[in-house]
């Protein structure tokens, strides 16, 4: 089918796109999900498997989406059907790009839920609610917002609002814009607790379990799930860095680029194990506790931590920038499609696509209420 407009944007600079780039790569997979799946996979058995996947699957894909989407220069699916075209082959592998475009929707639908919860503990770090609490009484607030579907509703509705805002801007105003404000935050916040830590303890522990190769944790589980977080991670394999590279120009060095993106995006997930690590062990706390890792043991260690009030909400910034950068790449692609192959304008395709995954989050988040 044919692309109904005419103008593509392109980044303003390759410096844009790089901050771009490692704005969808740093997310909520970085400083949530990479810390708890460490600690449940025995600590650097998993580092180690997870550094091998992405220097050897992770940064060649990276670099081929990139390849595929400046040649393309449009959205996944007419992308993959215009190149497959031009070297003789089917159109039908605009498929793939749907089931990459698919997929991102997909994930941004809980993706938005979770950063609900990170802007919510955002206003609890900031009014001190965690001061003086216990283990228990911590496990139950993270419960009673679990539970509480008016809560989530709220919190994934401005989560997704933001979301919609930037990306219905435009890909140079909006996303490259927040991606220039955003990442240098993040990497200012993150040395400030990294700091701290290394002033209050528990560092050295920290550095050990991260760092200290213990092979016989090595299994094939942790390497399926190193594989499958090198993916996530990167962000690829999601039509986004296709999407992104359909933004290019002829100039920028992919190569240098994907270098940049991948050690920036490992050393930023490392770092984030370095923030959280320390005050779990100095407070005495488990580092196996899963996906409550940051949602209820890092608050218990707020509550009665020197500074807690202040480090904890600079914590739940940090994770609430990193999510918005990443979640503005996932709406993108389907934005993108929309505004292509169909009549409505970017920002009628922005409102569109962010309802139907509002509407999807809404039902993922009554779905463990
Ligand atoms: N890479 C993002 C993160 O680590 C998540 C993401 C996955 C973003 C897939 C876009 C596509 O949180």
């Amino acid at each position: 089918m044919a692309i109904n407009k005419q103008e593509h944007a392109q980044w303003s600079s390759s410096f844009g796109f790089v901050l771009a780039a490692v704005g969808s790569a740093v997310g909520l997979g970085n400083i949530w999900k990479f810390p708890y799946m460490v600690g449940e996979s025995g600590g650097s058995a998993f580092v180690i498997a997870y550094l091998f996947c992405i220097a050897l699957v992770g940064f060649p894909i990276l670099v081929a989406e990139w390849l595929i989407g400046r040649r393309g220069q449009k959205n996944p699916v007419n992308t993959f059907a215009d190149v497959a075209a031009s070297e003789g082959k089917s159109r039908s592998w605009g498929i793939i790009g749907a089931s990459g475009i698919l997929g991102g929707f997909l994930i941004l639908s809980f993706y938005s839920v979770i950063g609900g919860w990170a802007l919510n503990y955002i206003t609890k770090a900031g009014t001190g609610s965690f001061i003086g609490q216990d283990s228990d009484s911590i496990a139950a607030t993270f419960d009673a917002m679990l539970a509480s579907a008016g809560t989530l509703t709220i919190w994934h509705t401005v989560f997704m609002a933001i979301t919609a805002l930037i990306v219905g801007i435009g890909v140079t105003k909006g996303i490259e814009t927040t991606a220039k404000v955003l990442m240098p935050l993040l990497g200012v916040i993150l040395f400030v607790i990294v700091g701290y830590n290394v002033i209050n303890g528990g560092f050295g522990e920290a550095v050990a379990y991260l760092f200290t190769p213990d092979l016989s944790k090595l299994t094939g589980d942790v390497m399926l799930a190193a594989l499958g977080h090198a993916f996530f991670t990167l962000s690829i394999g999601m039509g986004i860095m296709i999407a992104y590279g359909s933004y290019l120009g002829r100039e920028v060095n992919l190569l240098k680029t994907a270098r940049t993106v991948v050690i920036l995006d490992t050393v930023i997930a490392l770092a984030a194990g370095l923030a959280i690590f320390p005050i779990i062990f100095s407070n005495g706390l488990d580092p196996a506790s899963g996906p409550g890792l940051i949602f209820v043991s890092l608050p218990i260690a707020f509550g009665s931590m020197g500074a807690g009030t202040i480090i904890g909400t600079l914590f739940f910034l940090l994770i609430t920038f990193a999510a918005i950068t990443s979640s503005i790449s996932l709406l993108e692609p389907t934005v993108e499609f929309l505004e292509e192959r169909t009549p409505m304008s970017r920002t009628v395709s922005t409102i569109v696509a962010s309802t139907v995954i509002w509407l999807l989050g809404v039902a993922a988040l009554l779905s463990f209420n």
